[in-house]
């Protein structure tokens, strides 16, 4: 096992080629984009795509995402592709939006988990970029994490998942944005969010017209197969409480109270608003302000992660308002906390 550091702003060709080899052969590479690590294969080689699977003991019915690096790219994975996906390609890529599109026959059933459908992105990291370009082939990435752990925003993460199952980890610091990308299904009308992310549907309402949120469909197929599984989770057992700071403060006392009395090792996630009242805390992590949601955001998957090493039993996290990313950090919050 290997690990290869990279700065995004002075990219060392002779690693990214070594990646690259490494790619070619067959074998899978943890690489850096700019929501979360990825953990990569070939999207052309069902051997090494297949492995993903293994490694991460996901289930074959969760489909993966297809990570192009040009829009050329793009026609070796989709057909039928309509003028709203190249609109939204041309205004929101390289960033954090997954576009489901008509699969060719050549993307393996492996790779969109029998769907006809297949996801696919560009993403905004130069290293992820320069990659993808060495391979001469997009590349079919899922987070990289453990099926159901809180995805990897810095590469240590992915390091204590996986260990040396990996061949080579690419470090290039912590990911910038710190959740997954936007998921938004274009093959539906009107198209659909299966996964909220940074780019919301009220940004996305302007170039489309009329978009939805996922509605699970209960007696429906489920059309993002990922969305049924136990995500995002601590080990510990995760509890959210809602409403103003100042109600916040009060549900966050009273629990923790309980909890301590129970003997509980309790970690806290607060914001600045609120953090002034959390003492009787085994461990605290403050993620921004309330106002400051990029900032939470980036700091979510880092603190259920951190909870996790330090051995809480109980995590105490406040919500945060579902505007902007908020809607993102509450989506995998409440995953977390369901599962
Ligand atoms: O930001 C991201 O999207 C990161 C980075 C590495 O690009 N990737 C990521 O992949 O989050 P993953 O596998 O953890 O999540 C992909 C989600 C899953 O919920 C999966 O079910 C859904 O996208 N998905 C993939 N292909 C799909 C398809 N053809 N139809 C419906 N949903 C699909
Ligand atoms: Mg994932």
């Amino acid at each position: 096992m290997k690990i290869l550091k990279i700065d995004p702003v002075h990219i060392k060709s002779d690693f990214i080629r070594q990646a690259a080899r490494v790619l070619r052969r067959g074998s899978l590479v943890v690489f850096p984009t700019e929501t979360v690590y990825g953990i990569g294969a070939d999207v052309f080689n069902e051997k090494a795509v297949a492995k993903i699977f293994i490694v991460k003991q996901r289930m074959a019915d969760n489909p993966i995402i297809v990570h192009i690096a040009q829009m050329s790219d793009l026609k070796k994975l989709a057909r039928n592709v309509l003028p709203q996906a190249l609109l939204l390609a041309k205004h929101f890529w390289p960033g954090p939006l997954t576009l489901i599109l008509s699969k060719k026959r050549e993307v393996s059933q492996i790779v969109t988990g029998d769907n006809d459908t297949v996801a696919v992105r560009m993403p905004d990291h130069p290293v992820a970029l320069a990659l993808i370009k060495a391979v001469k082939s997009p590349i079919a990435a899922p987070s990289a994490n453990l099926s159901g752990k809180p995805s990897a925003t810095d590469v240590a993460h992915a390091l204590s998942d996986f260990g040396d199952k990996i061949d080579v980890y690419i470090d290039s610091g912590p990911a910038k944005i710190g959740l997954e990308s936007t998921v938004l299904d274009l093959t539906v009308n009107p198209p659909e969010i299966l996964r909220p992310g940074a780019i919301t549907k009220e940004i996305l309402q302007k170039f489309l017209g009329r978009v939805v949120d996922n509605k699970n469909h209960p007696k429906n197929k489920i059309r993002s197969p990922g969305m049924k599984y136990r995500h995002y989770a601590p080990n510990a057992r995760l509890v959210l409480v809602n409403g103003n700071p100042k109600i916040i403060v009060k549900k966050m006392q009273a629990l923790l109270g309980k909890f301590k009395k129970e003997g509980k090792k309790v970690g806290i996630i607060a914001s600045k608003e609120t953090v002034a009242h959390c003492r009787q805390a085994d461990s605290v992590v403050i993620l921004s302000t309330r106002r400051n949601l990029k900032m939470a955001a980036h700091k979510l998957f880092r603190a259920l992660r951190r909870f996790d090493d330090e051995r809480m039993d109980i995590i105490i996290s406040e919500t945060f308002p579902e505007r902007d990313i908020g809607k993102a950090i509450m989506n995998r919050l409440r995953k977390a906390a369901t599962s």
